[in-house]
């Protein structure tokens, strides 16, 4: 493990001469225009990106060749390719927790090696998705039946934070994807998530307890949240199919078999991982592909895993100039720290894409939203990024407007080449996807180029409205296009955003690994749990001197007392 002391004061990625002359090179961009460099072909040939069937185009980056050149220099001062080497052979970079960060080994192909603490850890991932196979095929063909003989086709996900956002961001993406279809006919998965009544109400809404099995997903078994629903879910089949239930309808995926045990889960019904992989990475474990392939088939998910393991090998093998991880990172860390740019983006033109932002959000803005440095040292720059999205072209219809003529938002637009799903009215001149893609292809230059005022004067438009319809452009965007949107390249998609905010990590010199910004609040709100409750068992008001200040007090008051005015 690597200890460190804020006394030994350690080189930040701030004192790296390439990051003095990216600072001083911001200058020399903010000469620039994307519409003038939009036009030398030469750089936009090299910002065009073509690898592992996906297409990149950075064209629209506000970055010269130089940039690029000043970013490969940061990359090798900040050690960028030792990093990656050692997170894919299993140094302990998780250095605050004292763990490897290897859910790449989720996704390894069963005749990879990658070695944890002395450990080839390949076969256990396999022992693990070959028990997942097992199981999934036998409910799913009706072998594993319910107590009362059903089959169980309903499926319930209790999970939150990353043993939720994963597995939902892929469902939501194979929903509608031809093959996934097929395979998921006549089944239903649902997933509960928040504490909240509400959401339990919804996820069991209308559901035959004899019909349904439920998966308990969580890393630790202690969070608050998922343990409560877990409980209530229990309580729900026990009064409806007695006390027999749980082990025909509860299953569970965690690392922590014991908990599993005693919650009362049938140990043979319980999928283990392993701490080396974080709960926001955990997708490609049993985290995901349980409830995926009780939903899809395994088959469906191995595809999966191997577009995931496919980008996997590309991030690990190709040099930086070919690297899609690498270069999508240092252009954010760009955007971020040298161009100020703190948010960005996440615009898919692909409703099945509909769940990528949430997701992302909590992978980078839980990894990357850091204060201080791997040493522990205070960072005198900002990390991480302010992510958000919503797919096109819903979006252009909500906060594009900001986009356009407001802050400037990096975007990254992701669109696909083969629809899931076609749509061709006669008599009409493109199909839904044509025009879905027409306005993919048009945000990014209008994003670009804007609007100036000659070209507003030209087309006779008042001058009491110039102002308000010009259009400044210069703002940066990249177009990625996937072939299509199948579990594969769902897979690779997924890997491709870890992997960038990883390097970003590893640029910042931080640990992206951990997460101890969540602890307070759920210290916090523990302390709340207890107070609330001996003051309900004692039919009390809370006290001054229960430890609150004035506001809150008041306000567990009022929330007590159940006033609605
Ligand atoms: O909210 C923080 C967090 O620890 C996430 O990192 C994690 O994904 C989530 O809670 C759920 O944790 P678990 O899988 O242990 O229930």
């Amino acid at each position: 493990m690597i200890h460190s002391s804020t006394s030994n004061k350690k080189t930040m990625a701030s004192e790296l001469p390439a990051w003095q002359a990216l600072k001083e090179h911001v200058t020399e961009v903010d000469a620039t225009h994307l519409r003038d460099l939009l036009h030398d072909d030469q750089r936009c040939m090299d910002l065009i990106k073509e690898s592992e069937g996906i297409y990149v185009d950075l064209t629209r980056q506000r970055v010269t060749p130089k940039t690029l050149d000043l970013l490969y220099d940061l990359a090798d001062q900040a050690g960028l390719k030792n990093k990656i080497n050692a997170m894919f052979s299993g140094e302990h970079i998780n250095s605050t927790e004292d763990r490897a960060v290897l859910h790449v080994a989720t996704r390894a192909r069963r005749d990879q090696k990658i070695i944890v603490d002395g450990k080839d850890v390949v076969p256990d991932v396999w022992e693990v998705l070959d028990k997942i196979k097992n199981f999934t095929d036998k409910v799913r063909n009706g072998q594993f039946v319910g107590v009362t003989g059903k089959p169980l086709k309903k499926v319930v996900a209790i999970g939150i934070g990353g043993s939720f956002l994963g597995p939902l961001f892929v469902h939501t993406a194979l929903r509608t994807e031809p093959n996934a279809m097929r395979a998921s006919r006549d089944r239903t998965l649902r997933f509960l998530a928040n504490v909240d009544p509400i959401d339990v109400a919804r996820a069991l809404d209308g559901l035959d307890p004899e019909e349904t099995l439920v998966v308990v997903i969580s890393k630790t078994f202690t969070t608050a949240e998922t343990m409560l629903n877990a409980r209530t879910v229990r309580s729900w089949l026990i009064e409806r199919l007695g006390a027999n239930a749980v082990e025909k309808h509860m299953v569970a995926v965690s690392t922590n078999l014991k908990l599993v045990k005693e919650f009362g889960i049938d140990p043979e019904n319980a999928f283990g991982f392993w701490d080396w992989v974080g709960g926001r990475y955990s997708v490609c474990s049993a985290v995901g592909i349980l409830p995926l392939a009780l939903q899809y088939g395994f088959d469906i998910m191995q595809e999966f895993l191997a577009g995931a393991n496919n980008m996997d090998e590309h991030f690990k093998n190709q040099p930086f100039y070919n690297n899609l991880p690498v270069l999508i990172g240092l252009l954010s860390i760009w955007n971020v720290s040298f161009m100020g740019y703190g948010a960005k983006a996440i615009l898919p033109y692909c409703q099945a894409l509909s769940k990528l932002a949430p997701h992302i959000q909590q992978v980078d803005m839980e990894s990357n939203g850091k204060g201080v440095d791997i040493n522990g040292q205070r960072l005198p720059f900002e990390t991480g990024e302010i992510d958000f999205g919503e797919p096109g072209t819903n979006g252009q219809h909500s906060f594009y407007q900001l986009i356009h003529q407001g802050r400037v938002v990096p975007c990254e637009f992701i669109g696909i080449v083969r629809s899931q799903q076609s749509v061709y009215l006669k008599g009409e001149v493109v199909s839904n996807h044509d025009e879905l893609m027409c306005n993919f292809f048009a945000q990014a230059d209008a994003l670009a180029y804007g609007k100036t005022q000659e070209q507003l004067r030209s087309e006779n438009v008042p001058d009491y409205l110039i102002p308000h319809r010009v259009f400044t452009g210069n703002r940066p965007s990249m177009s990625i296009m996937l072939p299509s949107c199948t579990a594969y390249t769902v897979g690779q998609l997924l890997a491709l955003y870890e992997h960038r905010i990883a390097v970003q990590g590893f640029i910042w010199n931080i640990n992206s690994f951990d997460q101890w910004g969540v602890e307070l609040g759920k210290v916090l709100a523990s302390k709340v749990r207890t107070v609330m409750n001996s003051a309900r068992t004692r039919d009390r008001k809370v006290l001054p001197g229960d430890g609150f200040n004035y506001s809150t007090t008041r306000m567990i008051n009022r929330y007590l007392e159940g006033k609605t005015q």
